[in-house]
């Protein structure tokens, strides 16, 4: 068997599309176009990396962008004072600040100062708490994305064995609150998990995004397993890598997400889906949260 590679950079080009023609409807109906302010503290590279392609994307689509740029000195207060700013702007529909933040900024008090109406990164404690309940204003980017993905190819995961490698904030924890919510049954495995093979050749459909290069070998899953790669890892030599060994898999999967141009590419795409969300809701366009299910 030879997986069907999923092409997450072209389904993410299509919604990128679509999300245009909304934004050109909202400027010529209502004279008006969605927000994003970004904050980026200090100049990790990577960072800077991501924040200069959500920037691109926005300009792609029509959408208004702001990047503010901090010293890595700039304090706790300053850093607060900035999203008050944006909080009570108009203009702004979507508030990002791009994490990690340095180690003297108390990150949780960050994120639970945006205002939950323009927390389109959905890492504010309300919308966490939304995904429990299956209501949320804003789903999380890379979960929503990986989620996007399995829809677009038809992947049902109803009654499915979903084994999610990795218990993030960002990305294992939501999604697979995420999944449990479409009646997918979830296993989460983590760093401590003694024998990660053990659930990983359970999986009808296996999500990694644990950050370890090459962690997922062949011998790890079942012939047809869906697997989806989220870790992003620079090698020494530059290349980024998954976690998943592709070459090896991808011989044994029935579906598999290439890195780069899988899961990467959706996560920007969902940004600027929760951004055009975020400014229709202000024109009473949509209802107050969503059921997961409808997304
Ligand atoms: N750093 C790594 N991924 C993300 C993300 O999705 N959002 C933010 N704000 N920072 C990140």
């Amino acid at each position: 068997m030879s997986a069907r590679i999923i092409d997450g950079k072209a389904i993410a080009k299509e919604i990128r599309a679509e999300i245009k023609q909304r934004v050109e409807q909202m400027a010529v109906r209502h004279g008006m176009r969605p927000g994003l302010a970004v904050i980026l503290v200090g100049k990790d590279p990577a960072s800077e990396v991501y924040v200069r392609g959500k920037i691109a994307d926005c300009k792609e689509v029509g959408i208004q962008s702001e990047l503010i740029e901090l010293p890595v000195e700039v304090t706790q207060a300053e850093l607060l004072r900035r999203i008050d700013a944006l909080n009570a702007d108009p203009a702004v529909h979507g508030i990002l600040v791009q994490l990690p933040l340095p180690g003297h900024i108390e990150m949780r008090s960050i994120l639970e100062r945006i205002s939950v109406e323009k927390d389109v990164d959905g890492f504010h404690l309300y919308n966490v708490g939304g995904l429990i309940t299956g209501d949320t204003i804003f789903p999380p980017c890379t979960p929503y994305g990986v989620q996007k993905l399995l829809d677009h190819e038809g992947i049902d995961v109803e009654g499915r064995n979903v084994v999610v490698v990795g218990a993030s904030n960002i990305v294992g924890k939501p999604l697979a609150v995420m999944l449990m919510q479409k009646d997918a049954t979830v296993c989460i495995c983590h760093k401590k998990t003694r024998d990660l093979a053990q659930f990983t050749i359970l999986a009808d459909i296996l999500v990694v995004a644990a950050g370890v290069p090459g962690l997922i070998v062949p011998q790890m899953i079942r012939t047809g397993t869906v697997v989806i790669d989220v870790g992003i890892n620079r090698l020494p030599d530059g290349r980024i890598t998954g976690d998943v060994d592709f070459e090896g898999v991808r011989q044994k999967a029935s579906y598999i997400t290439p890195v780069p141009g899988g899961v990467g590419p959706m996560t920007r795409a969902m940004l600027l889906h929760n951004t055009i969300l975020s400014a229709e809701r202000t024109l009473g366009e949509r209802p107050k949260s969503f059921k997961l299910s409808a997304l």
